[in-house]
Parts: structure tokens; C-alpha cells; sequence
């Protein structure tokens, strides 16, 4: 359903841009506008805008940009209602009545407090008699109570029924704990069962601090079949591909950097031990969702996968994921234990110290991984070594870099340090030559260049578009210009996105209420991105003047479209006359 317009207004109006941005960037003034750091991709320059006046935000860097309930949706990963509700409530306000989503979010809201009460039970466990073994076996894998503590570590007992009975004596249905995923149905007989059992428990809990699932760890090897990790299925409130581990806890870390690791033990052990940064990704692979979840709250990622094969090769996979959202990747290998909870308990914390400041960066790693691909004792393939070597090399962008990395692969291939840094100069202007070549052809298509930047939005007719964006932009500033359309209908509007926008903004003006881009429905990311550019971009004079020469070129555009398509049809008519095939 569509919240009414008036609620929407007075939710915009009591959630002002920069309070609601203030809370995840540190913004400074510069001007009339506040400038930070971008939340939504990493950079070390503030490209990221919010402009109270028109009340959006907008990134020159990445190009995303909307009104207060689009930063909303996007900083949080929610929809567009569920956006709504979290300004509402950060505000005191009463939302509006809509069933379908109203249950749904309740739906949410009762799995929340039921995690929260299971997390509650399974603790309490941890220390009944039945919880013994249980916490013998954290002790013995070196966790103390503060650890314990810290992460609500806890019991599930060895039964088939305790969690239903506790949870169905405090109000929960049947049907709510199947929905939990902490509960599962039996397919033969109907009976529901506890889904952990003689485990121990890991809540897991997501960066609002909402316990959303659990990852339990058996704690012997009676069954070789048993998982060694049971985590939650994929429910109303947990999803694996965009949630990590700890993320609660290391988000607030001063650290400066995230640790990420594959294993919930690895990550509880560097907390432990001091890193109060570590994450863990929870048993899958790593996602987009969680490197553009990282983003948020760092540029620079350590990733620590497991000594063997299978991580080495997550790791390779898992660096283009996180270089393309924009964080900086340091690797660090593994040595002398299969993980960092078996090395910090073997060396401890100093030695782990030692082996994180020697973390290779990228190119180390990605020099090293070349490396391997090559048998050097072979003349041809230690060419083929130093060629793709000086490749990468000559895409770093420090020349100090450039000539450590340049000896070293030098002295690795057996050739001169001159001979090597000849072929990272021949890499570097082959490259240039490709790139201006590539920049040559986008030159010669100036028409590209005008297109917005998302992909779901065309102009077709370049001249008038510009028009539309101004009409947009100065109505936006000033809602009393949209008094001056002279009769200016939406059709005659190049761009359906502007024709839509024309259109709310008109019976938005009809019914007295404001203009401006968080008032707008109806509009993707990528629409609301594209209006925030053209209201934060707008410069120019706000008159009528100007506003009635946009109006007045978007009509003489429109007329041109009309009477060309009305040609071609009358050449088309005119064609098939000739040539007999048209009657009529
Ligand atoms: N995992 C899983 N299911 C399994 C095994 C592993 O989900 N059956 C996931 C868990 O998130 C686990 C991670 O993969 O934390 C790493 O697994 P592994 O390296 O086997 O475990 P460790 O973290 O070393 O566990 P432990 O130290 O408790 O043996
Ligand atoms: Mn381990």
C-alpha cells in the first residue's frame, strides 16, 4: 500500500537529511551542503553530499542519491515500508494501518523476542547441571565466562523437547517456533522437534542488535554423520548471505579495520584475544551483500582463511568481491596452525600481532599467487612469469612500490633489475595505449556520455531531457513555479521517469502539500538516485523566466518528435502509395 501523502510529509519533515545521514557519516559543512565520506562504497575522499535545503543526499563518487527514506532503505538494506516504520519510530510516530505489511513486520517482531528468549534459555542451560559437559568443552577449548558472556554463548540440551515446552509456555505457537527455524516438523508423523540438540550455541546477531539465528557446534564425534556446525535455515529474519558474524560486536571496534575469518571460533578467539574487529562469514561463501555490508563500516579488510587448499582458494575468490566494493584487502596466510583460533591459543596474541602487520597486501599476494602458476627452472615459463609479474606491477600506482616488487621479481626470474623495470615500462604504455584508445571511442560518442548513469534510465531526446531536469530541479527548489506550466502536460515529457515526477509533483501542488524528492513514490533506487543528482547538480537560476524558456523547450521539442514521427508515417504512406501496396 501507498502511506498517505500527509504522513509521508510529516515523517520527511520530523526526520531531517542530516540527522538521519549524521547518524552513520561524519559530516562537515562546506557551504550550504554537508560533505563526508560515502557509506555506500569505500573512498578516502568525501564525494558523499546531503544538502538540508533540498533535503537529499548524493554521492559524486557512485552516483546514489534520494531523499531521506531512500538513504534510509539503502544504508539498512530495507524496503521501502520497512524504511518508513524505522524513521516513524525513530521519531515517535504512529504509522498508518496496513495489514499486509503491519503482519508481516509483527511476524518479524515476534521472531525477534522469540531468538531473543531462545538465546536467554540456551544460556541459562549453559549453567544448569544438564549444561556441564557443555561448559566443560568451552572451557576446554579455552573460552572463559567473560567470552561466554560477551557472545551469549549457550546450551541446547540433549532433548527433543525442551525448547518447544519452554517457548510454548511463554506464548509462542507452534507454528511461530517451525517459523523460527529453531524448531522443525517431522515429515512422517507431523510432531515438531527441537531443531539443536546437545550443542552448543552461537546466536548470531545483526548489526541493529535483533538475534536472528544460531550456529550450534556439536561437541563429539559419536556420529560421523552429524554436522560438526548446525546453523539456522534461512527464515523471515535470517538470511546467511547478508549477515556475518560479530558484526554487532566488531562494528564498534577502534580498531580502524575488519578481520575477516571463515570459522564463528576463529572469530570469538580474536575477540577474545584482544581483536574486537573480527567477523565471520556463516558457513557460506562470501556474498556482495556482505562486502557492501562491510563498507559500511570500513575501507580496509584483513581476510584470514584457513590454511588449506579450500581456503586459499575462498581467499582468491573472495578479494575482487571486496576490491569491488571499494575496501582495501590485506591477506594474511596461515602458518603453523590450521586457523587463527588454533594459532592465537598456540602463540598468542603477540604473534599474531607480528604476523598481521606482515600481511601481505594484494599485490604481494597476487605476485606470489603468479608465482605458483609458473615452474621458473623453464626458460619459457619463467618468461611468461616475468611478463605477467610486470603486468601487475606496472598497474601500482607508487613508483616505490613499482621497484621493490620490480627487484624482487627481477632477482626471482634471474634477469637484471634494468630488464625488468624495461618490461614494467612496456606494460604501463601498452596499457595507456589501450586506455586512451578506450577513451578515444566514448569521446567519439558524445551522445553516450549525456545518458544518465544507471542503465534503467535513456534519454532519447538529449535537448529536451536537459529541459525536463531543469523544470524538475527549479520545482523542486521553488513549488510556486509549477503555477507557470501554462497547461504543460506530462506528455509532452521526453523521459517517463520526469513525466511521472511532473505528475506527482502537479497534484501534489493541487492538494497543497510540498514538493521535494522524499515525497516522491513509486521510484527505484535507481530513480531516486537520479532525481537527487539533478536537485543536488541544479546551479542555474530559479526564476520564471528560466523556468518558462525549460517549459517552452520541452513543448517545441515535443512538437519536433510529433511532426518527425508524423512525417515518417506520411513518407511510409507516401512509399507504399507508389509502389500500389497501400489502399485507403
Ligand atoms: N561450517 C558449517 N557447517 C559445517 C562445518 C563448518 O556451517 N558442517 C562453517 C561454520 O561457520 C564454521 C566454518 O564453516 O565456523 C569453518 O569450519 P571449520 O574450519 O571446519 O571449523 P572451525 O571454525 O575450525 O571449527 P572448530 O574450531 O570448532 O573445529
Ligand atoms: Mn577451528
Amino acid at each position: 500500500m501507498a502511506f498517505p501523502p500527509s504522513f509521508i510529509d510529516e515523517l520527511v519533515a520530523r526526520n531531517p537529511i542530516e540527522d538521519v545521514v549524521g547518524h552513520y557519516v561524519s559530516l562537515k559543512r562546506s557551504g550550504g551542503n554537508l560533505f563526508g565520506l560515502c557509506p555506500f562504497h569505500g573512498e578516502k575522499t568525501a564525494s558523499f553530499s546531503v544538502s538540508p535545503d533540498k533535503g537529499i543526499y548524493y554521492c559524486f563518487g557512485c552516483h546514489k542519491g534520494g531523499g531521506v527514506i531512500n538513504f534510509q532503505m539503502e544504508i539498512e538494506g530495507l524496503s521501502y515500508p520497512d524504511a518508513v516504520r524505522a524513521l516513524a519510530k525513530r521519531v515517535g510516530m504512529q504509522v498508518p494501518e496496513d495489514e499486509q505489511y503491519q503482519s508481516r513486520y509483527k511476524a518479524q517482531e515476534r521472531l525477534w523476542a522469540l531468538s531473543k528468549e531462545a538465546a536467554r534459555f540456551f544460556y541459562a542451560k549453559l549453567y544448569a547441571p544438564e549444561g556441564a559437559e557443555a561448559l566443560r568443552y568451552a572451557r576446554e577449548r579455552g573460552m572463559p565466562k567473560s567470552t561466554l558472556t560477551t557472545f551469549g554463548v549457550g546450551y541446547a540440551p540433549n532433548t527433543w523437547d525442551s525448547l518447544v515446552k519452554a517457548m510454548k509456555a511463554k506464548g509462542y505457537t507452534e507454528q511461530e517456533l517451525i517459523d523460527s527455524g529453531l524448531v522443525t516438523k517431522s515429515q512422517k508423523n507431523g510432531n515438531i522437534y527441537d531443531r539443536f540438540r546437545d550443542r552448543l550455541m552461537f546466536p548470531i546477531i545483526d548489526v541493529r542488535g535483533n538475534i536472528i539465528g544460531f550456529g550450534g557446534r556439536i561437541m563429539n564425534n559419536n556420529d560421523p554423520n552429524a554436522a560438526k556446525y548446525l546453523n539456522s535455515p534461512e527464515t523471515l529474519i535470517f538470511n546467511k548471505r547478508k549477515n556475518l558474524f560479530a558484526l554487532n560486536l566488531a562494528k564498534k571496534s577502534k580498531l580502524g579495520y575488519l578481520i575477516l575469518v571463515e570459522g564463528y571460533m576463529d572469530a570469538v578467539a580474536l575477540h577474545q584475544y584482544g581483536f574486537d574487529c573480527a567477523v565471520a562469514s556463516l558457513g557460506t561463501s562470501l556474498t556482495e551483500e556482505h562486502a557492501a555490508l562491510l563498507t559500511r563500516y570500513t575501507d580496509q579488510v584483513v581476510l584470514i582463511y584457513d590454511g588449506d587448499e579450500a581456503g586459499q582458494r575462498a581467499t582468491r575468490r573472495a578479494i575482487p568481491i571486496l576490491e569491488k566494493a571499494g575496501l582495501q584487502v590485506k591477506v594474511l596466510k596461515m602458518r603453523d596452525a590450521k586457523d587463527p583460533d588454533e594459532f592465537l591459543k598456540k602463540f598468542g596474541a603477540d604473534k599474531f600481532k607480528v604476523l598481521l602487520e606482515d600481511a601481505s597486501n594484494r599485490v604481494e599476494y597476487q605476485l606470489n599467487a603468479i608465482r605458483r602458476k609458473y615452474d621458473i627452472r623453464e626458460d619459457e615459463q619463467r618468461i611468461a612469469y616475468i611478463h605477467e609479474s610486470a603486468e601487475l606491477i606496472s598497474t601500482l600506482g607508487s613508483s616505490v612500490q613499482r621497484e621493490v616488487y620490480g627487484h624482487r621479481v627481477a632477482e626471482e626470474g634471474k634477469i637484471s633489475y634494468e630488464a625488468m623495470s624495461m618490461e614494467i615500462n612496456k606494460a604501463w604504455k601498452n596499457r595507456q595505449r589501450r586506455e586512451k584508445k578506450a577513451q578515444e571511442k566514448i569521446d567519439l560518442a558524445p551522445a553516450r556520455n549525456l545518458q544518465p548513469k544507471a542503465r534503467t534510465i535513456r534519454y532519447d531526446d538529449v535537448k529536451s531531457a536537459r529541459a525536463e531536469e531543469g523544470l524538475i530541479a527549479m520545482a523542486m527548489k521553488d513549488p510556486n513555479l509549477l503555477d507557470q506550466t501554462a497547461g504543460l502536460t506530462a506528455e509532452a515529457f521526453s523521459v517517463p521517469l520526469f513525466a511521472k515526477v511532473y505528475t506527482q509533483m502537479l497534484a501534489r501542488r493541487a492538494e497543497g502539500l510540498g514538493v521535494s524528492v522524499a515525497g516522491l513514490e513509486e521510484l527505484s533506487g535507481d530513480e531516486a538516485s537520479h532525481i537527487a543528482m539533478i536537485a543536488q547538480n541544479q546551479s542555474g537560476p530559479v526564476n520564471e523566466q528560466a523556468f518558462r524558456d525549460c517549459v517552452e523547450l520541452i513543448r517545441s521539442r515535443h512538437r519536433k518528435r510529433s511532426v518527425s514521427s508524423d512525417e515518417d508515417l506520411l513518407a511510409l504512406r507516401n512509399r507504399k502509395k507508389e509502389s500500389g501496396g497501400y489502399h485507403g
